[in-house]
């Protein structure tokens, strides 16, 4: 079967862009299903580091067709301004190797303002969010209020009109919320530009890959954020406002169950998280400031879309389980393995105690979750640079043992390790 779906085991950022342009190697088409610019996924080539927001990962290879799926929520000035930054980074654009479902949703001005403003409103309970409009957008979707990709065919009077009228509606509530009121008119134009810059791009997607599929065609699918920011199957609300995981990806561009045969787990080698929510094994102190780095180089755990520190733990092995479990995951990946040289012992939680009660799983509750302690298990580090690694049999024998313990807690396979942010820094079975 040609489909292979790559998701995010984590709370997100764990090196899915990555991993996904290693495998577009291999790939006719790449496709994003989920998500929009609240993504930040980061490509390091020969010396440049490319940050996509919506451009699916694939996009830096000649061969592939970018599709970017119905499920996603895109900005249109966004979109335009990715397409022309790396189109000036040589990357050549256009119709012929990127295509955009005409039913993805618009994230308009208004979605902006209001994810400002609800965030604003809950003050010290407040999300975190990207503020780029997602949860905005999503709703308007799902309160079937929303403006698609595929309207921006339409005459731009008509496009305009829709605009101003969600962006009018938009306004009630922002004044009710004591925020500002937006220009309707001028944020509608705005978006005139980049709709007509766009149009050449859209068609029906699904169709498309449908067509791709019956003529052979191996098809990558790109998850943004991750499981556990899953709407629901994360630390709801601490979440973002779609489905990244397996089954997203099959409503999210949609393909059948049947054309998949592989979902590749992309878990970091210990636990970031941005934003809001529970995150039993997070860290503070030396270790935490370890995981995270300086900020001096671009793989430092510092946001891709919003420069925010990352919260950072030892690996919730829990968690991942769960991950597993949910993904149905034929196989895990680890990266960011080389950032664990060094430590004298790496810890690893297996289960979570609870108002005094071991868990081996995640608790039914969020405030639980709140109150979840991780328990446990050490093994050893090791001091080598790992980096130049390109077979298991090269690693020490610890990070050998760190790796079949996780793939035996999570029963997946690992197959694939990576050890660098560079394309070719992956060690492979
Ligand atoms: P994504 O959102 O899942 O695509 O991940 P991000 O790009 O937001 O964050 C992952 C960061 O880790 C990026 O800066 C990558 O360049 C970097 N990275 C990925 N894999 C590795 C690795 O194996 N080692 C190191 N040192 N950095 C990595
Ligand atoms: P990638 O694809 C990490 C987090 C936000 C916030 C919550 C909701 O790079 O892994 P939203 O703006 O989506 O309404 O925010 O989700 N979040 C991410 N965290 N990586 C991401 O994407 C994320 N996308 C959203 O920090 O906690
Ligand atoms: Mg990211």
């Amino acid at each position: 079967m040609p489909i292979s779906i790559i998701i995010g085991a984590q709370w997100g950022d764990e090196g899915k862009g990555r991993v996904v342009d290693w495998l577009a190697s291999s790939a006719d088409i790449v496709a994003r299903y989920a998500g929009g610019d609240n993504a930040g996924h980061t490509i390091a080539l020969d010396g440049e580091v490319y940050k996509l927001h919506l451009l699916p990962s694939g996009v830096l290879h000649d061969q592939v067709v970018s599709v970017m799926g119905n499920g996603m929520v895109i900005n249109p000035v966004n979109l335009v301004r990715e397409i022309k930054a790396l189109r000036n980074m040589g990357i050549a654009i256009s119709p012929r190797n990127l295509i955009i479902s005409s039913r993805a949703h618009i994230i308009t001005p208004a979605h902006i303002a209001l994810d400002s403003a609800k965030e604003s409103a809950l003050g010290a309970a407040k999300i975190g969010t990207t503020l780029r409009g997602i949860g905005p957008a999503y709703l308007d979707k799902s309160g079937r209020a929303g403006i698609r990709t595929g309207d921006m065919l339409l005459d731009v009077e008509v496009f305009a009109e829709r605009l101003i009228r969600a962006i009018e509606a938009a306004n009630a509530v922002l004044r009710q919320q004591g925020g500002e009121a937006l220009d309707a008119r001028a944020a509608a134009m705005s978006y005139l530009e980049a709709a007509e810059f766009l149009r050449g791009f859209i068609q029906d997607a699904s169709i498309y890959l449908h067509k791709a599929l019956n003529n052979g065609a191996r098809v990558v699918c790109e998850g943004a954020q991750g499981t556990l920011l899953d709407i629901d199957h994360g630390s709801y609300p601490f979440v973002t406002s779609s489905s990244p995981t397996a089954g997203g990806a099959l409503t999210g561009l949609g393909v059948g169950p049947l054309t998949v045969d592989r979902v590749l787990g992309v878990a970091k080698a210990f636990s970031t998280r941005v934003g809001g929510g529970p995150m039993p094994t997070e860290l503070a102190g030396e270790v935490a400031n370890r995981l995270r780095g300086s900020g001096d180089n671009f793989w430092d755990e510092f946001g891709t879309t919003t420069g925010r520190p990352r919260r950072c733990g030892w690996l919730d092995g829990v968690m991942l389980r769960y991950a597993t479990m949910i993904n149905g995951f034929s196989e895990l990946m680890l990266t960011k393995l080389d950032i664990l040289s060094g430590f004298d012992e790496l810890k690893l939680a297996t289960a979570y105690e609870i108002d005094g009660v071991r868990s081996e799983h995640p608790p039914v509750t969020n405030a639980q979750l709140e109150r979840a302690t991780a328990i446990y298990e050490t093994l050893p580090g090791w001091t080598e640079d790992i980096s130049s690694c390109r077979t298991f049999a090269a690693l020490p024998a610890a990070a050998r043992q760190y790796i079949q313990r996780i793939a035996a807690l999570c029963e997946a396979p690992i197959n694939m390790v990576s050890v660098g942010p560079e394309r070719d820094q992956l060690v492979r079975r």
